[in-house]
């Protein structure tokens, strides 16, 4: 009895040796310890012993015992720190922790639609130029058929800079992106295909103004250029950007620059074109089926000489239009206040 004991505490340390973790462990146990454990088994022999012998070697039995459980407990701690270990060293990236999203942005969505119609446009071959956003005089209004004291000017509640009047008039913040106009015919390349986007300024602020807005200005030149070439620029402007169902038409207008002149009307998505909804009741948006774009027109000969061009040779048209307005024409947005653009909340921009 006494050597099965001293042989079943070796090879339970041998076997403890080959625990390799927390589930080998429990078995070995079980495996010496439980109701059938070599252990148990062994023990229960232990009454059938004369009561002298019964005593030494229960005794021997108690401190094998704890001797082997002792081990255990020391083979736990081995088994536990040997996985930190080498946790450390493969898992110093705890791959288990919630990653952290780095906050992605986006662009304010005046750039957006910038993107956009320019995109449109290099389509139809017309070029992004960049016109200065101070400016004389000449090209913001002279140029483009407004004398200095001409009362059309009020309609453009310009800023102008306090400095000496030059050759070229004053100097002003761009009141519209018309100013690029003549010096792009000043570059005295023909034929003409530009758009002109730039911030622009007046002295004006309500729901439907900003004091700095953009406007987006298309100017054609060729020799024979109609109407027709006009509407069809407008009609494929609309389409593309608003969607297929939209359709412009041209309405009478007068602007110094252009003649004949229009308003660009485009459509509206809500009524359909038509200024009444379903019930009979007025469209809330456009009241009369057409929402307002920009102005357009054939280029007056006033302003293709201003730029150096002969009029009797060539002409064109010209455009121009709110970005900020454009946008927010587009299909659902009902933003009913212009100033919401630059207020720089997140809450509203991170919706687009
Ligand atoms: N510059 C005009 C404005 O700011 C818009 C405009 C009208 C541009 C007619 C044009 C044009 O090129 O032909 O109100």
């Amino acid at each position: 009895m006494k050597d099965k004991l001293q042989q079943l505490k070796k090879s339970a340390m041998a076997d403890l040796e080959k625990a390799k973790n927390a589930e080998a462990l429990q078995d070995f146990e079980v495996n010496y310890f439980g109701r059938k454990g070599k252990y148990t088994f062994l023990v229960k022999e232990l009454p059938k012993l004369s009561t002298e012998n019964k005593k030494n070697i229960g005794r021997l039995a108690n401190e094998i015992k704890t001797e082997i459980q002792e081990a255990i407990k020391t083979r736990q701690v081995e088994l536990q720190s040997e996985r930190l270990g080498n946790f450390a060293k493969e898992e110093w990236i705890d791959r288990t922790l919630p990653g952290e999203k780095p906050r992605v942005g986006h662009l304010h969505i005046t750039s957006q639609a910038i993107e956009e119609i320019v995109s449109i446009f290099t389509r139809l071959g017309f070029v992004r130029r960049k016109y200065p956003e101070i400016e004389w005089d000449w090209y913001a209004f002279e140029a483009l058929n407004m004398p200095a004291s001409h009362p059309a000017r009020d309609e453009w509640e310009t800023f102008f800079i306090d400095l000496p009047v030059g050759k070229k008039g004053k100097i002003v913040l761009t009141p519209h992106t018309s100013s690029g106009q003549v010096r792009e015919m000043e570059s005295g390349k023909l034929p003409i295909r530009m758009m002109n986007i730039s911030k622009t300024y007046r002295r004006q602020s309500d729901v439907s103004h900003t004091p700095v807005f953009h406007q987006f200005e298309g100017l054609f030149i060729d020799k024979d250029v109609s109407i027709a070439n006009l509407k069809g620029v407008l009609d494929y402007f609309a389409k593309s950007f608003f969607g297929e169902g939209r359709r412009t038409r041209l309405r009478p207008f007068h602007f110094r620059f252009t003649e004949p002149s229009f308003e660009i009307d485009v459509s509206c998505d809500v009524c359909g074109g038509i200024g009444k909804l379903e019930d009979g009741l007025k469209c809330r948006l456009c009241k009369e089926g057409w929402l307002e774009l920009g102005g357009a027109g054939m280029i007056h000969p006033n302003v293709l000489k201003a730029g150096g061009i002969d009029p009797k040779i060539y002409n064109g048209f010209a455009f121009g239009w709110g970005v900020e307005r454009t946008f927010m024409m587009k299909e659902g947005m009902k933003i009913d206040d212009i100033r919401l653009l630059y207020k720089n909340d997140l809450r509203f921009l991170k919706q687009f």
